[in-house]
C-alpha cells in the first residue's frame, strides 16, 4: 500500500487507496465523486464492508451469553476487536476500552459518570472555546445540574489555544477536556504539554480525539491523558460505534452510566452489582458487527501506516493552502494555523460573500462534497464572528486532483454569483 519517496519516507499510493473505496466509483450528476467531507464522516474501504458482511453471513449471534459455537466465535470476534483498538491507541490493556455509540456518547459517559460522581464538588472543568458541541453540551448540563464552574481557553488570531496563563486557569480545576484537533480550525492542540500541566495541578485529562485518531499515530501514554474518546465512522469504520478509553483505576471508580443487561454481575429485587470494566459501561446488546468493522478499519489504517496517513495529509493541506491561496487570493479567507505542520487536513473558509450553503450547492453540481454550517461548534463561530463557514476535509483517498476540483468549483461559484 505504500511506496517510497525522494525523502526516503513511506508515502501513500493514493491511486491504489482510492480503489479500496467502492463509493468513489460512483458519479454525481455526471461528475466523479470528489468527497471532501471526511471530518464529518469518512468513506469505507471494501475490507471493512467485507468484514462486517462476513460476520453476518457466517458468525452472527449475541455475545457473552451463548455456549454454542457461533456465539463463542462472535464473542471472540467482539473481544478481539477491543484488543485491536487497544493496541492501535497504545492502551496498556483492552480492559480500558469501552465501546460506546460514538465519541459523543463517550464524552457524555465521562461527564455523566466521572463528572457527577468522582469529580469533587467545587472543582472546575477546563474546556476551550473551540470545542465541538459533543465536548461542550455534556459539561453545560453538568453545570446546570451541579453548579460546576466551567472555564474556557481562548484562541489567538491563528486559531491556536492561548496557553500563557494555563497555570492560573488550572488552579482549582479537577478535569480538563479538550479536542486533540479542532474540527473547524484544524488546529492540533499540544495535548501532552497541557496534560502535564493539568496533572501537576491535580486535574485529570479527557481528550476528544474524534478528529485526531483517524489521522495520526495515537498513543495514550505519550499523550498523557486519562480518557480518550473517538468514533469509528470518521476512521474508515462503520457508524454506530465509538470508543471511550479510560485509565482503569478511574473507570473502576466511576459508577455505571446506563443500566440493563451485560453491565451487571448480579441483580436482585433489592439491588444490583455492577460487572467489571469495561462491560460495566456496556449496557444491552453491544454493536457487535460494528466492533468487527472498526477492527477491520484499524487493520486497514495500520496497514497504510499512520505516519504515512499524517504525512499525506500535511502534503495535501500544503498543496491546498498554496494553490487555493494563489488562485483565489483575498476572495478566500481560511481559518486556523497557516503552517500545515500545526494543523490537520481540515480547511474551514469563507469565500467572497457567498453563503457557505450556496457555495456547497454549487460545488455539489460539480460532484464536490464539502460541509457548510456551524460544524457543531456554535460558540467558536461566534468567537470567529461568522455565522457559518465552508469546510473541506481530506483523508487517505484524496489527492491533488480533488483539491483542483474544489478550486474549479470556487471559480465557477464566482461566475455564477457575479451579477
Ligand atoms: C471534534 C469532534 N468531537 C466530537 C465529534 C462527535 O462525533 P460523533 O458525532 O461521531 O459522536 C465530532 C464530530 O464531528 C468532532 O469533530
Amino acid at each position: 500500500m505504500e511506496g517510497g519517496s525522494a525523502a526516503g519516507h513511506m508515502t501513500l499510493d493514493v491511486a491504489r487507496v482510492k480503489k479500496d473505496f467502492p463509493i468513489l466509483d460512483r458519479d454525481v450528476a455526471g461528475n466523479r465523486l470528489v468527497y471532501l467531507d471526511s471530518a464529518a464522516s469518512s468513506q469505507k474501504p471494501r475490507a471493512v464492508l467485507d468484514a462486517m458482511e462476513h460476520y453476518y453471513v457466517t458468525t452472527h449471534a449475541n455475545v457473552h451469553r451463548g455456549v454454542y459455537t457461533i456465539a463463542e466465535e462472535a464473542t471472540q470476534a467482539y473481544e478481539g476487536a477491543r484488543s485491536t483498538v487497544a493496541r492501535f491507541i497504545g492502551a496498556p490493556s483492552p480492559r480500558g476500552v469501552v465501546f460506546t455509540k460514538n465519541a459523543t456518547e463517550a464524552l457524555n459517559l465521562v461527564a455523566h459518570s466521572y463528572g457527577r460522581s468522582v469529580l469533587p464538588a467545587g472543582q472546575a472543568v477546563l474546556l476551550s472555546v473551540t470545542e465541538h458541541h459533543a465536548n461542550l453540551v455534556p459539561w453545560l448540563m453538568l453545570r446546570e445540574e451541579r453548579g460546576t464552574e466551567l472555564r474556557f481557553l481562548d484562541i489567538d488570531g491563528a486559531g491556536r489555544l492561548i496557553l500563557d496563563d494555563l497555570e492560573r486557569k488550572l488552579d482549582g480545576v479537577g478535569l480538563v477536556s479538550l479536542a486533540a484537533m479542532s474540527n473547524v480550525l484544524g488546529t492540533l492542540n499540544p495535548i501532552a504539554e497541557i496534560a502535564a500541566a493539568a496533572h501537576a495541578a491535580g486535574a485529570v485529562v479527557a481528550v476528544d480525539a474524534a478528529q485526531s485518531v483517524p489521522h495520526a499515530v495515537t498513543d495514550v501514554a505519550a499523550l498523557g491523558c486519562d480518557f480518550l474518546a473517538f468514533s469509528a465512522h470518521k476512521m474508515c469504520g462503520p457508524t454506530g460505534i465509538g470508543v471511550l478509553w479510560g485509565r482503569e483505576d478511574l473507570l473502576e471508580a466511576m459508577p455505571a452510566f446506563l443500566g440493563g443487561g451485560e453491565m451487571i454481575r448480579d441483580v436482585r429485587l433489592d439491588g444490583w452489582t455492577p460487572n467489571e470494566i469495561p462491560w460495566k459501561f456496556e449496557a444491552g446488546t453491544p454493536p457487535i458487527a460494528e466492533a468487527i468493522g472498526l477492527a477491520a478499519a484499524v487493520d486497514y489504517l495500520a496497514d497504510l501506516g499512520m505516519e504515512a496517513v499524517r504525512e499525506h495529509e500535511v502534503s495535501l493541506t500544503t498543496y491546498a493552502l498554496t494553490t487555493l491561496g494563489e488562485r483565489h487570493g483575498d476572495d478566500l479567507r481560511v481559518f486556523g494555523p497557516p503552517d500545515p505542520d500545526d494543523r490537520g487536513g481540515v480547511l474551514s473558509f469563507t469565500y467572497r460573500d457567498i453563503h457557505p450553503h450556496d457555495l456547497s450547492q454549487v460545488l455539489d453540481n460539480a460532484g464536490v462534497c464539502i460541509r457548510a454550517g456551524h460544524h457543531c461548534a456554535r460558540p467558536l463561530m461566534r468567537r470567529l464572528g461568522v455565522p457559518a463557514t465552508s469546510r473541506a476535509s481530506f483523508y487517505v483517498y484524496n489527492d491533488e486532483a480533488d483539491v483542483d476540483a474544489l478550486s474549479e468549483g470556487l471559480a465557477a461559484a464566482t461566475d455564477l454569483f457575479s451579477f
